[in-house]
């Protein structure tokens, strides 16, 4: 496995890849890697000749400098967890070979609803940076195909919209992997590295809770199956939910009522202590 910095080089590696028709698979990621990132490799490795892994700290998808500056950083251990993947080039680049000037940090992009609820309601100009950045990577990588974690739906939707508006031309198929889960439930996340005991085990209640919420929507009103999810979380009180939201996929507009013909989809955001964790499910 080649670990590369500069954009250039990995612009001649890939050219060599694809001059002989070779497919290219692309994780980008933000580093700090668990098993999620590891089955993201997998995915595109089963279905790729080449996997490159991107891991770049994103500042300008960051609305909080606190949460910037404790965002888990280790690169060699990162390395050291995907070296027997099937990942073959790590792109880790500097910030300036992302963001050359102020100038490259500006985006225009208009996503409507998608960025205007829930994980953009409370962390305002997040969707504009992701999008940057992986507009960004995009056009330096070139891949065949791009794998996220279901785990970051709207990012999902979002970058989905992002490929399909903005950069159709480069003809990448985005591909949505499924969550992974800790056995207690809790969704696989680089965040849950900065939870403490107690947040920790109090965090399991909020995948039981949205299995609960699945298996059982049918019986009760949106109302009210927002509110028990809601109070059932809550009553721990490690545990305080900023949002949940029963919405459909892909344009992400609010469930009223229950209706076999939308994609009904279940996200929450919940602080575990001081650390803000997200997750959803399909109840259909
Ligand atoms: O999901 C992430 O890790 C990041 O948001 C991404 C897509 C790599 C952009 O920085």
């Amino acid at each position: 496995m080649k670990v590369i910095n500069k954009v250039e080089e990995l612009t001649v590696e890939l050219n060599i890849f694809r001059s002989k028709g070779l497919s290219i698979g692309f994780v980008p990621t933000m580093g700090a890697l668990h098993q999620g990132h590891l089955s993201l490799i997998e995915t595109a490795g089963k279905e790729n000749d080449l996997v490159v892994m991107s891991i770049f700290v994103n500042p300008t998808q960051f609305n909080n400098s606190e949460d910037l500056k404790k965002y888990p950083r280790d690169l060699n251990k990162d390395i050291e967890l995907i070296k027997k993947s099937a990942c073959s080039i790590v792109f880790a680049p500097d910030e300036k070979d992302i963001y050359p000037d102020e100038n490259s940090k500006k985006s225009d992009f208009n996503f409507g609803l998608l960025t205007k609820i829930m994980e953009g309601k409370f962390r305002p100009s997040h969707f504009d940076g992701v999008a940057m950045v992986v507009k960004r990577l995009f056009e330096i990588v070139q891949p065949s195909k791009a794998y996220f974690g279901q785990k970051d739906i709207q990012q999902f939707l979002v970058i989905n919209h992002l490929n399909n508006h903005y950069l159709a031309d480069l003809k990448i198929t985005l591909v949505k992997c499924p969550i992974i889960r800790e056995p207690d439930g809790l969704a696989m996340s680089s965040r849950n590295l900065l939870l403490n005991d107690d947040s920790r085990k109090s965090a399991g209640l909020i995948a039981k809770t949205l299995i609960q919420a699945k298996e059982n929507y049918k019986s009760f009103s949106v109302e009210e199956l927002k509110k028990w999810v809601i109070d059932n979380i809550n009553k721990d009180t490690k545990l305080k939910v900023e949002y949940f939201e029963l919405v459909n996929d892909p344009d992400l507009e609010e469930i009223k009522i229950w209706d076999k013909n939308k994609k009904i989809l279940a996200c929450i955001a919940v602080f575990a202590g001081s650390i803000r964790l997200i997750d959803n499910i399909y109840f259909n």
